[in-house]
């Protein structure tokens, strides 16, 4: 079979296993939504900002001035590429947990030492599918299989193809900031769970820093992280049958600084009811539903979960501002 068959087969097969589990999760999804609204805090879970949409939308969000954070972390791996890629060694199997568009393992797998494989997971397999495309075309000889799934999930890693090589979780983009400090933990023990000993996880975090900073960047001047957040109730309304008046939502970010995160709502501008799935919702004027957290680290403090979580921290780098570090470890 020639390349470009092989990959539209790959590609034909993964798109198959998107449509099946596109019903479960629209299951999921449902009963998430109902039981968060239901919730005193009304909340929403922030992987569910990630649909086709979404994903764009926070890919522009990346392209922003005021999001520091990608910009940031950009430059630490255009500066860092060849020590990072040096660190995680010779004939490596990478594993990207919420990869999103891949961008960030594309350089870093050109500047491996022969990677064996690149196995991207994501929940939202629009974005995934084309970057496999993408990067099949780019590194030809390289085993990618994308995996549309829930990384929280124990059943999305079992759907990752199996490999006697050494194994490294990429895991950049701040994406841990969104677990609190206790999901971080069982996220990472759950990580760690998956890997033997020697393997190794490149992971990425924001660091702690000046709450106007901090909150430019969730709240950007172009409106794009409103529009990001407001998708949320666009998705409930076009999956779940929802009738959420967009306009009576406003976006809201700002830094907690005794959590150390960022939080974003939504605030109901008016006292109002919302029918989801079949079951209505009762806002009060300024009721919130909390969508997302975006956790802040410190050097010490992000080395002790990972010692805490069955890694050994072997390398970090940091940008000049300190506003962003990239932390390689390994299984002991
Ligand atoms: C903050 S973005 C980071 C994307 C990319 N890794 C980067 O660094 O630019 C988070 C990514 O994780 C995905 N994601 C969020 N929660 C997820 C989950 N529970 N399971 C799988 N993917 C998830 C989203 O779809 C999105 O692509």
């Amino acid at each position: 079979m020639n390349l470009a068959a092989t990959v539209a087969d790959k590609a034909g097969k993964a798109w198959h296993q998107a449509s099946t589990q596109l019903d479960q999760q629209r299951q999921q999804f449902a009963q998430d939504v109902v039981a968060g609204l239901s919730a005193r805090q009304k909340t929403l879970p922030c992987k569910y900002l990630y649909d086709e949409a979404g994903s764009k939308l926070f890919e522009a969000i990346c392209e922003l001035d005021d999001y520091y954070l990608t910009r940031t972390e950009g430059q630490i791996f255009e500066y860092r590429l060849p020590e990072i890629a040096q660190a995680l060694g010779p004939e490596v199997v990478l594993l990207e947990p919420g990869a999103g568009n891949c961008e960030k393992a594309e350089p870093l797998l050109a500047a491996m030492s022969e990677p064996v494989a690149y196995y991207p997971l994501d929940i939202s397999p629009e974005i995934l599918l084309a970057a496999q495309r993408r990067i099949q075309g780019q590194l030809p000889q390289l085993e990618v299989v994308p995996v549309i799934g829930d990384f929280t999930d124990p059943a999305a890693w079992d759907s990752l193809p199996k490999s006697h090589y050494r194994k490294v979780l990429f895991f950049p983009g701040s994406t841990i900031g969104n677990f609190t400090p206790e999901k971080a933990r069982e996220l990472l023990c759950q990580f760690s769970a998956q890997l033997s000993s020697g393997d190794g996880l490149l992971i990425g975090a924001d660091l702690v820093k000046d709450s106007v900073v901090l909150e430019r960047a969730y709240h950007d001047s172009n409106h794009v992280t409103e529009a990001f957040n407001k998708n949320l109730l666009h998705r409930i309304n076009s999956e779940l049958q929802g009738n959420f008046d967009i306009d009576a939502f406003a976006h809201r970010a700002f830094y907690h600084s005794l959590r150390q995160r960022v939080e974003m709502h939504l605030v109901s501008l008016a006292a109002q009811s919302v029918e989801v799935a079949g079951t209505q919702f009762h806002f009060t004027e300024g009721e919130t539903i909390h969508t997302e957290n975006s956790h802040k680290y410190t050097l010490p403090g992000l080395q002790a979960l990972l010692q805490e979580t069955g890694f050994n921290t072997k390398q970090y780098w940091t940008d000049n501002n300190h506003h962003y570090a990239i932390f390689y470890a390994e299984v002991p």
